[in-house]
């Protein structure tokens, strides 16, 4: 039913967990629009007949519908508004919950390309992700520049790239294949070329894949290299005479803030921290952190976050 349906409405093949929701929603939604706007456009050609203007003399009937014809009337419509409200805002929640045990890959747009790096590891890589069918994958994504739109139509995943902020897509690839990536935010001259593959592979083959890429460094261990560089270990290290805020087990973790507030500390919290570190100051601490905005790129940031990661003993140092 599922996939004749999607025949016919021309939809591209549903390869990732979230496909067969988004097309359930949509076929449930066109099927009612469908089904009330034929039901509708039937009773107004009804209506034109059973109103339509007779002789001066005669009068139009007045009609005073019931209650219950009321209550039919308003409720129907409500019943399926609200259901499908229900059912969008459940795979809603659940689109934008990336599982815990998902594969970390770091994307950033640019002009005109969309570039790739593996948390756990693998080569950085322009245009082609890799990623290992039936396991979930975490995408967080940024630009260097202007917004851009991380979009596999195959996936039925979309997300808006901005540059100085993150934005997070997860999705399961459930076959192995190559899918097409678009960009789906007009970003300049050659927008229209700036697409990508995605290419799923079987676990085993990914796994060859990988081992194929010969040995390469984690991000956490750039991050931790740069850590060491940029002397962030002179305040947060554990010999530290700085009264700094220590970073093991700090990923994910709430922080209260000098304001009052609370935040949990992931990866925007990161970023904030090293680029403008006046804007969200750790309870009982002085705003002391100088920002780092300026001498460290992009990558650079995400590489210290994938280390404070790796801190709190999420993800491993190669
Ligand atoms: Cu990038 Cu359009």
């Amino acid at each position: 039913m599922n996939d004749i349906m999607r025949r016919l409405l021309w939809l591209p093949p549903q390869a990732s967990t979230l496909a067969p929701k988004i097309d359930s929603l949509h076929y449930f939604v066109i099927t009612v629009t469908m089904i009330s706007s034929i039901l509708t456009g039937f009773l107004a050609f009804y209506f034109f007949f059973k109103y339509r203007a007779r002789r001066a003399q005669q009068s139009t009937p007045m009609v005073l519908p019931s209650v219950k014809f009321e209550i039919a009337v308003i409720g129907v419509p409500l019943f399926f508004f609200l259901l499908w409200f229900v059912q969008g805002f459940k795979d809603y929640i659940w689109y934008t919950t990336p599982p815990r045990n998902a594969m970390d890959v770091y994307v950033m747009g640019k002009k005109w390309m969309w570039k790739f790096a593996y948390a756990g590891g693998g080569p950085n890589a322009i245009g082609t992700l890799h990623v290992p069918a039936d396991r979930p994958v975490r995408l967080l994504m940024t630009s260097r520049d202007v917004l851009h739109s991380f979009y596999v139509p195959d996936f039925r995943i979309k997300q808006d790239v901005l540059p100085g902020r993150y934005t997070v897509l997860w999705f399961t690839a459930t076959r192995a294949g190559d899918y097409q990536l678009y960009c789906a935010e007009y970003c300049g001259t050659d927008h229209a070329r700036m697409f990508g593959h995605v290419i799923a592979l079987a676990p085993p083959q990914y796994q060859r894949w990988l081992d194929a890429q010969g040995a390469t460094t984690t991000m956490a261990a750039h991050g931790e290299a740069l850590f060491r560089a940029l002397g962030c270990s002179g305040c947060h290290g554990a010999t530290a005479s700085v009264h700094a805020p220590a970073l093991e087990g700090l990923y994910g973790r709430p922080v209260p803030l000098a304001d009052g507030t609370t935040i949990i500390a992931d990866d925007r919290y990161l970023r904030d921290s090293i680029l403008l570190p006046k804007r969200q100051v750790a309870a009982g601490y002085e705003p002391i952190m100088p920002s780092f905005a300026g001498q460290v790129d992009e990558a650079e940031v995400l590489d210290l976050i994938a280390y404070i990661r790796h801190l709190g003993g999420k993800e491993a140092l190669r």
